[in-house]
C-alpha cells in the first residue's frame, strides 16, 4: 500500500510529496467521456463496480498517490428529500428548492445504508482493488446550500444569502440538518472503507470572515467534533477565496486544509496556527501553459511545501473538463521526481 499520502495528512516524513488532483475523474479523459455517452453521473454511480472502475482509472492514468470516490457532493441530499438532476453544462438543478422554514422542517435525517447503499458498496470494492488510499467526500452545509437554496449554480448566492440574513434561525436549521447528514455520511463511509474524508466548501469564500464565523462556523466545526474519534485523516477544503477565512480555522479539528492558489503556502500555514498539513494549490489553468512553465510553477509549490512536513500536491480548485492527460501525467511524474530530488539532498 502506497501511504505516502495519508503520511503527509498526518505530517509525517515522506520520500516524495504526494499528489493527487480534486476532480482527477473526468471528461479531460477519453475514456470516461465514451463512459458518460452511455450513462449519466447519477446512473453511474448506482452502479457500485462501474463507479469503482471511474474512480480508478485516473489512479491508474495518471499514478497519482491517492484516490477520490467517484461521485459528487449533491448525491446524498436525495435521501433527506431533495429531488435534484445534474444537468450537462449546468450542473446541479434541484426541483424543490428550500426556501422557507416549511421546507426546512420537511427535511429528514440522511437513511445511509437504506438510499445510499450503492456508495457504500463501491466503497467496499475500492477498499479490496486499491493500492493507494481512498478520499471519500461529503459537502459542507454553506456549498450545499448555495444548491439547494438556490435552485441551481449560482455566481452571487443570492437566495442564499437572503435566507441567511433575513431568517437567521431557519438557516441555522438547515445548516444544522446538513451537518448531521455530512457527519453521518462521512461516518458511513469509514465503515465501509474510507481511508481519508474530505470536506468541500468550494464556494464559502462568498462570504466576509465575521459572516462565515456567525452562520457557518459552528456548522462546519461540528461536523469535524462528530466524526473526530475516527481514526482517518480529515480534510477541510474552504474553496476559492477563502484566504481571509483561513485564521478562523484554526480550532478546526482537522488534519489538512486545502488551499487555493491565491494564498501562498507558508501564509496559508502560517494563518491557521501551524495546526496542518496543508493541501494545494496550482492554480488549474497553469496546465494550459508549455511544460517548462508548468514544471517551474510545481517546482516553487514543492520548494515552499516541503520546508515543514504536510504538503500534498494537488490544484486550488477541481480540474477542468479540457485539461489534457498527458500534462497530468507529466506533472504527476515530475512532482514525484523533482521532490524525490529535494528531500534526498
Ligand atoms: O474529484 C473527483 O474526481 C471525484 C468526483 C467529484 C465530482 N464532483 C464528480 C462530478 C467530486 C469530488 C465532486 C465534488 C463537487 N461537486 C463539488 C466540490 C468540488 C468543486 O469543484 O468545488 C461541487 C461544487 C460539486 C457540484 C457540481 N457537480 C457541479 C458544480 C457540477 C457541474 C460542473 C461541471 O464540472 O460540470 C457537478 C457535476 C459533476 N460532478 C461532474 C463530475 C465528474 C461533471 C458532470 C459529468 O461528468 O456528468
Amino acid at each position: 500500500m502506497n501511504d505516502r499520502f495519508l503520511r503527509a495528512c498526518r505530517r509525517e516524513p515522506v520520500d516524495r510529496v504526494p499528489v493527487w488532483y480534486m476532480r482527477q475523474a473526468g471528461r479531460y479523459d477519453p475514456d470516461y467521456r465514451k463512459i458518460k455517452e452511455k450513462y449519466s453521473l447519477l446512473e453511474i454511480c448506482r452502479q457500485p463496480e462501474l463507479a469503482a472502475e471511474v474512480t480508478m482509472m485516473p489512479v491508474r492514468k495518471l499514478g497519482v498517490d491517492a484516490a477520490i470516490l467517484y461521485s459528487d457532493i449533491m448525491n446524498p441530499v436525495a435521501s433527506i428529500g431533495i429531488d435534484f438532476d445534474i444537468v450537462k453544462d449546468i450542473g446541479p438543478v434541484i426541483h424543490n428548492p428550500v426556501r422557507s422554514a416549511a421546507d426546512v422542517d420537511r427535511l429528514k435525517p440522511i437513511d445511509a445504508e437504506g438510499d445510499l447503499g450503492h456508495v457504500l458498496e463501491t466503497i467496499r470494492i475500492l477498499d479490496r482493488e486499491l493500492d493507494v488510499p481512498l478520499i471519500t467526500f461529503a459537502g459542507a452545509p454553506f456549498t450545499l446550500a448555495s444548491y439547494i437554496v438556490e435552485g441551481r449554480p449560482s455566481k452571487s448566492y443570492m437566495n442564499t444569502k437572503a435566507l441567511m440574513y433575513g431568517e437567521p434561525d431557519t438557516w441555522h436549521k438547515l445548516m444544522g440538518k446538513l451537518a448531521d447528514m455530512a457527519a453521518t455520511y462521512l461516518r458511513a463511509h469509514a465503515a465501509s472503507g474510507a481511508k481519508a474524508v474530505q470536506l468541500f466548501d468550494s464556494w464559502v469564500g462568498a462570504l466576509a470572515p465575521h459572516d462565515f464565523a456567525e452562520f457557518v462556523q459552528p456548522h462546519v466545526e461540528s461536523i469535524f467534533a462528530r466524526i473526530a474519534d475516527l481514526d482517518l485523516p480529515k480534510i477541510y477544503f474552504p474553496g476559492v477565496s477563502s484566504g481571509e477565512l483561513l485564521p478562523l480555522l484554526s480550532d478546526l479539528r482537522a488534519d489538512v486544509v486545502g488551499l487555493d492558489w491565491r494564498v501562498p503556502l507558508a501564509e496559508g500555514r502560517r494563518r491557521t496556527g501551524g495546526r496542518f498539513a496543508v493541501q494545494g494549490n496550482l492554480d488549474p489553468y497553469v496546465l494550459t501553459a508549455p511544460t517548462n512553465v508548468i514544471q517551474e510553477r510545481a517546482r516553487r509549490l514543492i520548494d515552499e511545501g516541503v520546508r515543514e512536513p504536510g504538503f500534498i500536491f494537488n490544484l486550488g480548485h477541481g480540474l477542468y473538463p479540457e485539461a489534457s492527460l498527458d500534462k497530468l501525467r507529466e506533472l504527476t511524474a515530475y512532482v514525484h521526481e523533482y521532490s524525490q530530488q529535494k528531500l534526498s539532498s
